[in-house]
């Protein structure tokens, strides 16, 4: 009976682009795109074919959220954790921005999105930094979407280097621990300039953040589903920005509605 109700709520009537156009959108969207190993061992296929599917669902769904007028959507795509993993598997994914960038690159350019990129780039190889900075250049002048590539970033790495530099630069008597606000140090975090996230998705139904936007992610609305990232469609995006324009958000205070 509960389930039958809920059914009919939620399931059976799937939420339009039109519909989701008419409220609010949020202006930062971030993602967590998991389960590509898991979707390919569901098919017996190497785990690196689930990360090449997950890559044209990235170049989909930007596409998407371009069309939809999202400001800034954020990409986890490899975190600093994940060099615990077979050197072939990191070696693959170190080859997919420039994969990814080569085909993908002009559409960018054409669709005016902006390529950012937050992480420790001085750790990738150099063919993926180049192939990375390559797209950042091309599309610094564009106005649209901004398109967040978190490549190499880990939450507690970003904090620990921004409280180093603020440690510096109060030795060095550029400022003066008063100084020290939650601004200044959202300023020194590498989302400098971005701002934070006003709807998270997960996918591939883990229910963790795994080291990611620790910080930036403090009043942001979180969104899971057991759907694997290269199963991941338009529809679903929809579905996250839905059940996002139905929350009420109130940061500690009471609600507006
Ligand atoms: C996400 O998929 C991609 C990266 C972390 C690079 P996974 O590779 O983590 O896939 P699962 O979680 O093993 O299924
Ligand atoms: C998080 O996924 C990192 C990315 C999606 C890039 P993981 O697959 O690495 O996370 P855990 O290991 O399940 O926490
Ligand atoms: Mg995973």
């Amino acid at each position: 009976m509960f389930n039958k109700m809920r059914k009919t709520k939620e399931k059976d009537v799937p939420v339009t682009k039109e519909e989701v156009l008419r409220h609010p959108m949020p202006n930062h969207v971030a993602i967590i795109m998991d389960g590509n190993g898991r979707w390919a061992k569901k098919r017996a296929l190497p785990r690196a074919a689930g990360h090449y599917e997950g890559m044209q669902v990235v170049r989909k769904i930007t596409r998407f959220a371009n069309e939809l007028g999202i400001q800034i959507l954020s990409l986890y795509a490899f975190s600093t954790e994940n060099w615990k993993r077979p050197k072939s598997e990191v070696d693959y994914l170190m080859k997919l921005p420039e994969q990814f960038l080569t085909t993908f690159l002009p559409e960018l350019v054409a669709e005016n999105v902006k390529v950012q990129v937050i992480g420790h780039a001085e750790a990738l190889p150099d063919h993926t930094r180049r192939a990375v900075e390559k797209a950042v250049k091309e599309t610094s002048g564009n106005t649209g979407l901004v398109l967040n590539f978190a490549l190499n970033y880990g939450s507690r790495a970003e904090i620990t280097a921004a409280v180093k530099q603020i440690a510096k630069d109060v030795e060095r008597g550029m400022l003066a621990p008063e100084d020290i606000t939650e601004p200044l140090i959202s300023s020194y975090l590498m989302t400098s300039g971005l701002a934070d996230p006003d709807l998270l998705i997960r996918t591939s139904g883990e229910i963790r953040l795994s080291n990611f936007m620790l910080w930036q992610l403090a009043y942001t609305e979180l969104w899971f589903t057991d759907v694997l990232w290269p199963d991941f469609t338009e529809q679903h995006f929809l579905e996250a920005i839905a059940a996002y324009q139905r929350r009420d958000r109130r940061f500690g205070g009471v609600s507006a509605r």
